[in-house]
C-alpha cells in the first residue's frame, strides 16, 4: 500500500464492542502511512494516568490464548480522551505481522502501567528543548509536542526526525502541521508556532535536507540551518533522544561532548534517552 488510508469507527460502535480480552481496549481508527508504518487510536481506560512521553505494553492474544505484548510509546498527549500509537510493520514480526491488520471495532490488550524516561521530570529546567528522533522514535515526541507543559517550560522546542525515505516522514509532518494550525490545540497550547521548530531529514531518498542527524550535528550544519550561533550548552540546552541503539549511542557521545549529562526520573539532568526498538 503506497497511499495513506484512514479507517474510523463511530464512537457508538467503539462503545458497543464487547470486551473479551484481558485489559481490552477498542480500536477507534487506523491510518496506514506507508507499507511499513501505520498509526491507530484506541479507547483509553478511565483509570489510566500517564506522563506525556511514557510507554506501555500493548498486544494481542496468541493462538494458544496467551498475550503477546510489546513496548509502545503513547503518541497522544496526557490530556487526550483516547490513546494513539505509531507503529512499524515488521514482515515476520510476531506482533506487528498481525497488529497491522487491526480494524476499528477490534480489540487490543493494553497493560495500564506507563513507564519511561522521556518525561519532563527527568530533565532539569532549561531554555531550549531538543527532541531527536529516527523512524518510529518520533512517537513519544508526538505526545510531548501536544503537551502544554512543553511550551510552558521552554522558550524553543526543536523536533528533528530522520528517516530513510520522504514518505516515512509524513506522520510527523502532518502532526506538526496540525499542532500549528488546529484551532483547539492553538487555544490549549498558546502561540506554539514560534516555539516549535521542525527539522526533518532523509538519508536515502532525496529531500530538501539530507543526512544523519549525528553528522549534521558534528558538522555544525544543524546549528547553521537553525541560526544557532553557539551550539549546545548545559546551561541552556536539554535533549530527549529516541531511535535505534546505534543512533542513541552516537547521539549520547555528541551530547556529552557538549557537556550535557544523562538524566533519569530519580536524578534529573540535561538529556534523556530511550530505545525506539530492540535490535
Ligand atoms: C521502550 C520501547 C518503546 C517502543 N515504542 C514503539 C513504538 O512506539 N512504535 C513501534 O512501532 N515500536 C515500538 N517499540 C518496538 C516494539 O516494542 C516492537 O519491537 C515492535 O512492535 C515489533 O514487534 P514484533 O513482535 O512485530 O517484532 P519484534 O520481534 O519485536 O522485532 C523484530 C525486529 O524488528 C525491528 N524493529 C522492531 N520494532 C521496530 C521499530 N519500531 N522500528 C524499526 N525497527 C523495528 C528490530 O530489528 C527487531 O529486532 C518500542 C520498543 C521499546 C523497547
Ligand atoms: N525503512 C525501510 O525502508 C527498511 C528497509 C529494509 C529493512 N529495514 C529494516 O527495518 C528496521 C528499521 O528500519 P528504519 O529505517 O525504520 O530504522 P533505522 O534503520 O534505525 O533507520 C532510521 C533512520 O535512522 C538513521 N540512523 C540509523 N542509525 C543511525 C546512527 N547510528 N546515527 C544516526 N542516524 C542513524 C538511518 O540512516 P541510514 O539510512 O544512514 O542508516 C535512517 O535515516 C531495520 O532493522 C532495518 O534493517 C527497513
Amino acid at each position: 500500500m503506497n497511499e495513506m488510508t484512514d479507517v474510523t469507527a463511530s464512537t457508538a460502535q467503539a462503545a458497543q464492542a464487547v470486551k473479551v480480552l484481558p485489559d481490552a481496549q477498542t480500536v477507534t481508527s487506523v491510518t496506514h502511512w506507508t507499507d511499513t508504518l501505520f498509526s491507530f487510536r484506541v479507547t483509553r481506560p478511565a483509570s489510566l494516568r500517564f506522563r506525556s512521553g511514557e510507554f506501555v505494553m500493548i498486544g494481542l492474544l496468541k493462538d494458544d490464548g496467551k498475550p503477546l505484548l510489546r513496548a509502545y510509546s503513547i503518541a497522544s498527549p496526557a490530556w487526550d480522551d483516547e490513546l494513539e500509537f505509531y507503529s512499524i510493520k515488521v514482515q515476520d514480526g510476531p506482533l506487528t505481522s498481525r497488529l497491522q491488520h487491526i480494524q476499528p471495532g477490534d480489540q487490543i490488550i493494553l497493560r495500564p502501567k506507563p513507564v519511561g524516561t522521556l518525561v519532563h521530570d527527568a530533565l532539569l529546567p532549561g531554555k531550549r528543548l531538543w527532541f531527536f528522533s529516527t523512524g518510529t522514535g518520533i512517537a513519544p515526541f508526538a505526545s510531548l509536542i501536544r503537551d502544554p507543559q512543553t511550551y510552558e517550560d521552554y522558550e524553543q522546542i526543536i523536533l528533528t526526525h530522520t528517516c530513510r525515505d520522504v514518505a516515512d516522514l509524513e506522520y510527523g509532518r502532518r502532526l506538526v502541521e496540525h499542532v500549528k494550525s488546529d484551532a483547539t490545540l492553538r487555544e490549549l497550547l498558546g502561540d506554539v508556532v514560534e516555539k516549535l521548530v521542525y527539522y526533518p531529514t532523509t538519508t536515502r531518498e532525496e529531500s530538501p535536507k539530507m543526512g544523519r542527524i549525528t553528522n549534521l550535528l558534528k558538522s555544525g550544519a544543524l546549528f547553521e540551518d537553525l541560526g544557532i550561533a553557539d551550539g549546545m550548552s548545559p546551561q541552556t540546552d536539554r535533549a530527549m533522544v529516541c531511535g535505534s541503539i546505534g543512533l542513541n549511542t552516537d547521539l549520547k557521545e555528541i551530547l556529552e561532548g557538549f557537556g550535557l549529562r544523562e538524566g533519569a526520573n530519580s536524578d534529573p539532568a540535561e538529556y534523556v534517552v530511550e530505545k525506539a526498538f530492540v535490535g
